[in-house]
């Protein structure tokens, strides 16, 4: 057992918190409601709950903080935890500003701390196998990469969409590519509230010609989560919506014959996965991290990364979709 404590028990945390404590991590969790807490204590019997966060950092048992507060709040969070001496998992985004998560970075490096970011996908069987292929050559050159993560709700009233959804597409993005895109150019617009896009669409321009789309909106009739790479041999998509058949490739693509384009379509084939929780992989592989001192793979650079990416598009936001180097 590690010691672990939840901080924040919403609509995401109460996973965290039930995950942790069926894998037998769980001795602590902290919101400000006493409402949640009290829906809580039938359940988690032994654990202690919190209306102060202040409180885990006391408890020699707490060996780490897994932190699902609001966004707003994960920089102050992971940072006084830290400074406690506890190591920490921290959901997406890392921090709302480049600065703050280069603080986070630099605190853990220094402290000797596990900082490892919420970049759920990254933990994902279909992902990972995607990542196999790319890597390996199977589908070629990569062209360009899309990822729509549309819904209807949750709409947040502190953070735009691009804030809420595309940190889950832009560190899939980043694993495919394995590098830094050079510049982004991001549109959005709010129709629900004053300010804060409900809509937005980001073009990524990665070195050369691959380049990556990414549309997310909570203002869409059905749910849609899919992302597909194009490659220079192969196509593959990523659909996590669908129960059965998540992962699929395609072996299609335009052959130039006499000067002429022409369509090659043959076989489409299904690849499956063992049936596992993202998120329990996800923690499990922070509990490795913590208890072999191991660098996390989306570790606090992982999230830093992510943030510039996040940073670049919402300065192309406000400018109207002017394009940002990164
Ligand atoms: N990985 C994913 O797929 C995924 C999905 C949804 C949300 N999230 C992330 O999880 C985080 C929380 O999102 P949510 O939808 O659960 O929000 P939420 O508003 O439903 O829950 C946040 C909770 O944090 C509590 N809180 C506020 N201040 C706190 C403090 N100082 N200490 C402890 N708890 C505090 C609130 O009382 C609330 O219960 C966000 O960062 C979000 O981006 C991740």
């Amino acid at each position: 057992m590690v010691g672990i404590a939840a901080a924040g028990c919403g609509y995401w945390g109460r996973n965290i918190v039930r995950n942790l404590y069926q894998m037998g991590h769980l001795v602590a969790v902290a919101d400000p409601s006493s409402r949640i807490l009290d829906g809580l204590r039938p359940a988690y019997r032994g654990v202690e709950l919190t209306t102060d966060f202040d409180r885990l950092l006391e408890m020699p048992a707490v060996r780490a903080v897994a932190i699902a507060a609001p966004a707003e709040m994960h920089y102050d969070l992971a940072r006084r935890a830290m400074g406690a001496g506890k190591d920490v998992f921290v959901e997406k985004p890392l921090a709302l500003k480049v600065p703050e998560a280069e603080d986070l970075v630099a605190l853990a490096r220094a402290g000797g701390r596990v900082l490892m970011v919420g970049h759920i996908l990254e933990y994902h069987p279909a992902i990972i196998k995607l990542k196999d292929l790319v890597d390996s050559g199977e589908l070629g050159e990569v062209h360009y990469i899309y990822s729509n993560r549309l819904n209807l709700g949750k709409v947040r009233k502190e953070e735009n969409i691009l804030w809420s959804y595309a940190p889950h597409d832009i560190s899939v993005i980043l694993l495919l590519m394995g590098v830094m895109p050079e510049w982004a150019s991001t549109s959005g617009e709010s129709y629900l509230q004053h300010q804060i896009a409900d809509v937005t669409m980001t073009c990524l321009a990665f070195p050369g010609k691959a380049r990556a789309h990414i549309f997310v909106s909570w203002l869409h009739p059905f749910k849609e989560q899919k992302l597909v790479v194009i490659g220079s041999r192969k196509m593959a998509v990523f659909d996590d919506v669908v129960k059965e058949g998540k992962l699929k490739i395609y072996d299609k693509g335009i052959d130039w014959k006499d000067g002429q384009p022409v369509v090659r379509q043959t076989a489409e084939s299904t690849l499956f996965f063992p049936e596992v929780e993202p998120l329990r992989e996800e923690l499990a592989h922070f509990v490795r991290a913590v208890e072999q001192r191991s660098r996390p793979r989306t570790d606090g650079d992982n999230g830093l990364r992510v943030l510039r990416v996040l940073d670049a598009c919402q300065r192309s936001v406000d400018g109207h979709g002017m394009p940002v180097r990164l």
